[in-house]
């Protein structure tokens, strides 16, 4: 079986992210979305893998290189517009020859990995195979109604009123079988030749399209707050590691990992929390749920629960969370609004201020 990784896209939901870099690259706990991708399919055993990618691929192709890192070989497929998943597969044709294929979208992180859905999917060979996984909204996903013996019935694409809390999951099984679909199916409404629609076809046509579903973690990382999540499930289960200089002054609580190369002065860091190399935080107070990536400066200021990205820079801000901040991006504190505390405070009365 071979992989077929997807790694184009516009990524509307992550600009202005996207505008610069592909979404498949932007960070989980310090290392790309599509590494976690490409790991669970050298897990899984694959190893021929199809990198298809758009207008950033010159990015995507620095990050990953050949492969040879994740144990994989791997060649790039370009497609020239972001014309939908299964156009995606309609340009990797010549690669996928006629082989079974894993189809995998390099935005979506799955904690518990592949190997099982391939097991399964090369022992019983259906035409298709699909990942389910319950939804609270399934309006934002591809659809399943699948009967009492796993076998798909019907799909829907972003339906309005979706008949199933079943969302697709952005990894798939296919036999060769799906290439006279992806040949069939015309553009939908939002102008994309979808993979929701080419299976479809091949149900209607009486082609056996099997479904399994999965209550384990699964993120679509095509949000702010999706990626965010993403990133706090990852750290959750990373161990703690310095490899970096953290003075005295410094208080390290729970699981935190600092790179060598890293500097901590004077600051405190609750984990789970990521700091990457050649970064420098001073009188600072970090996480917990925070990857901080290299060469970033974080300076009297309080950050928890967000992404920053290479050479981000953040200063004088008394607190911060949520958030994603991109690569040399700065933040700083706005000159001082006049304000004051008046207070009539008895004897041994304490007080904090929080500004
Ligand atoms: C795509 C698929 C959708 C699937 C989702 C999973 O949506 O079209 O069926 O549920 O990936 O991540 P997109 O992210 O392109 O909107």
């Amino acid at each position: 079986m071979k992989a077929l990784v997807l790694a184009g896209g516009t990524g509307s939901r992550l600009r202005p992210f996207t505008h610069t870099s592909a979404k498949q690259l932007l960070p989980i706990a310090n290392r790309p979305v599509v590494h976690y991708a490409l790991q669970a399919i050298a897990d899984a055993g694959i190893e021929e893998v199809g990198v298809v990618v758009g207008h950033h691929g010159d990015d995507v192709r620095r990050a990953v290189g050949d492969g040879s890192a994740f144990g994989l070989s791997i060649a790039y497929l370009n497609q020239p517009r972001p014309l939908g998943l299964a156009h995606a597969v309609a340009v990797a044709r010549p690669f996928l020859a006629d082989d079974d294929f894993l189809l995998y979208l390099g935005d979506n992180h799955l904690e518990d990995g592949v190997a099982g859905f391939v097991r399964r999917a090369a022992a019983q060979r259906d035409a298709a195979r699909l990942l389910l996984t319950p939804v609270p909204d399934p309006t934002a996903f591809g659809v399943a109604e699948v009967d009492d013996d796993g076998v798909v019935r019907r799909l829907e694409e972003k339906p309005e009123r979706p008949r199933s809390d079943l969302a697709l999951v952005g990894v798939y099984a296919f036999t060769p079988a799906v290439h006279e679909a992806v040949r069939a199916i015309r553009p939908s409404g939002r102008g994309e030749l979808e993979i929701t629609h080419a299976v479809q076809w091949m149900i209607d046509r009486g082609l056996r399209v099997r479904a399994e579903t999965t209550t384990r973690p699964w993120r679509d990382t095509g949000s702010v707050e999706d990626l965010l999540e993403a990133n706090r499930h990852v750290l959750d289960r990373m161990e703690g590691r310095v490899d970096g200089k953290v003075d005295p002054h410094s208080v390290l609580v729970g699981r935190v990992r600092i790179a060598d190369g890293a500097v901590v002065r004077g600051s405190r860091i609750v984990g789970p929390v990521v700091v990457g190399a050649g970064t420098v935080i001073n009188n600072s107070s970090v996480g917990p749920y925070t990857a901080i990536a290299e060469d970033c400066r974080i300076e009297d200021s309080a950050i928890e629960f967000s992404v920053l990205l290479q050479g981000a820079c953040v200063e004088g801000a008394a607190r911060i969370e949520r958030s994603l901040i991109g690569r040399e991006a700065v933040v700083t504190a706005a000159p001082r609004p006049p304000q004051a505390h008046r207070l009539v405070l008895g004897d041994h009365s304490k007080v904090q201020l929080t500004s």
